[in-house]
């Protein structure tokens, strides 16, 4: 019999810190960054924008802009060695994991020591995300080594001209910077939690990015983008999205990137996520898959009253850019990265070890038995 769960179980609804980075869904605010609300963020910001606000605490001017676009360009260069270890780690390896060891061996090559230069730690983090993915997925699948440090504007850009080899329309690069926009941030969500967890302890910033990492990877969390796309690409019609739907809701499957453990109503990311796919869906003359997805977004409101997270339309819209499947989690990772270091930096500023009470469920005492009478 399953065991009742816990008041507060998954410590749902708990203040388990301060922040001033993000609000998620507070009544009369929405989901803002810094106090920048999402939606104004996504229309006139670029990633590097809303990264440097996260970590620098204000928009940059148009020096700090320039200088700290510089900065990232230049922390595009992956070390040798790293590329090395990038060139031994199988194809078949799902790419969240090429991540985890990319920023784990980042770690071992450019240790951060004390924390002194955090800030320039986590530049160089951020820039290195999309030169590890890339540099591994060209390696292993084409076999071909590519020159990470591009002089592409964004790093949207880059990382699409790197993925492809080829230079991204305007269009797709500019999704891409709003879709990495729309991930930057997100309060107390389980990786960003894992990421100060760490911090708590005093660790470096490699060792929190890469807990995060791992973290992140599972569909009930970024994992859901990864998972929502192999669930619509299943339906070939609007017909066989509701009946489909309908048969996996009756046996009390999961449809991932639907519902949330914070908003109750709405994702606020929703809307702006869903604009984009039917445009690039539009763009691309194939708008199937956006319909299938309008269908199982209608199919979920009125079977189970519940509403798609930002996770689920990404998934279209990543098809429609070319972005093959699994590499949808890592470009969570790429935006997110900018939250989880302003996270740790602010644990930092102000720390205190988390570590929570649990309740015991276990036997009261247990008697000794030698291993020969067991
Ligand atoms: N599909 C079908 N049913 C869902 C569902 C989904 N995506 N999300 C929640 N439910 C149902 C649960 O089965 C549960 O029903 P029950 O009370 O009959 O058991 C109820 O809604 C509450 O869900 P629960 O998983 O307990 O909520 P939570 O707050 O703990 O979890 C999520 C929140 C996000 C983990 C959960 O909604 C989920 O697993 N969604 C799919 C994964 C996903 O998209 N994750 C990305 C989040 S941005």
């Amino acid at each position: 019999m399953a065991e009742k769960k816990l008041e507060g179980a998954g410590l749902r609804g708990q203040v388990a810190g301060h922040t001033a980075l993000s609000t998620v869904g507070k009544a009369g605010k929405g989901l803002t960054y810094r106090g920048y609300a999402i939606e104004e963020l996504a229309e006139k910001a670029t990633f590097e924008e809303v990264a440097y606000m996260l970590l620098y605490g204000h928009l940059p001017n148009q020096s700090e802009y320039d200088e700290y676009s510089a900065k990232l360009k230049s922390y595009r260069r992956l070390p040798d060695e790293l590329k090395e270890v990038l060139q031994r780690v199988p194809k078949s390896t799902h790419p969240m994991d090429v991540l985890r060891t990319g920023s784990s061996m980042l770690g071992n090559l450019e240790p951060e020591g004390d924390f002194s230069n955090q800030n320039e730690t986590a530049d160089r983090i951020l820039a290195a995300m999309p030169s590890i993915i890339t540099y591994w997925y060209r390696f292993s699948h084409q076999g071909e080594t590519i020159e990470t440090e591009t002089d592409h504007p964004t790093m949207g850009g880059q990382f699409l001209s790197l993925l492809t080899g080829e230079e991204p329309s305007e269009e797709h690069a500019r999704f891409l910077d709003v879709s990495l926009i729309l991930y930057a941030e997100h309060g107390f969500n389980a990786s960003t939690f894992t990421a100060r967890i760490c911090a708590s302890t005093l660790s470096d910033m490699h060792s929190c990015v890469t807990g995060a990492i791992g973290t992140l990877r599972g569909p009930l969390h970024g994992g859901a983008n990864e998972a929502a796309m192999e669930t619509i690409e299943k339906f070939s019609s609007r017909e066989e999205a509701n009946e489909g739907i309908k048969k996996m809701l009756a046996n009390k499957e999961k449809i991932m990137g639907f519902g949330h453990a914070v908003y109750t109503n709405e994702d606020p990311r929703n809307k702006i996520v869903k604009a984009w796919a039917k445009k690039l869906g539009e763009s691309s003359g194939d708008s199937l898959l956006y319909e299938v997805s309008e269908e199982v977004e209608t199919v979920m409101t009125e079977e189970k009253d519940l509403f798609a997270n930002t996770d689920f339309y990404m998934a279209s819209a990543y098809h429609y850019l070319g972005i093959p499947t699994p590499i949808f989690t890592p470009l969570f990772v790429i935006g997110r990265t900018s939250g989880w270091t302003a996270n740790v930096m602010e644990q930092r500023a102000d720390n205190r070890i988390i570590r929570p009470s649990e309740e015991y469920t276990g036997p009261d005492k247990s008697e000794w038995v030698d291993m020969t009478d067991r």
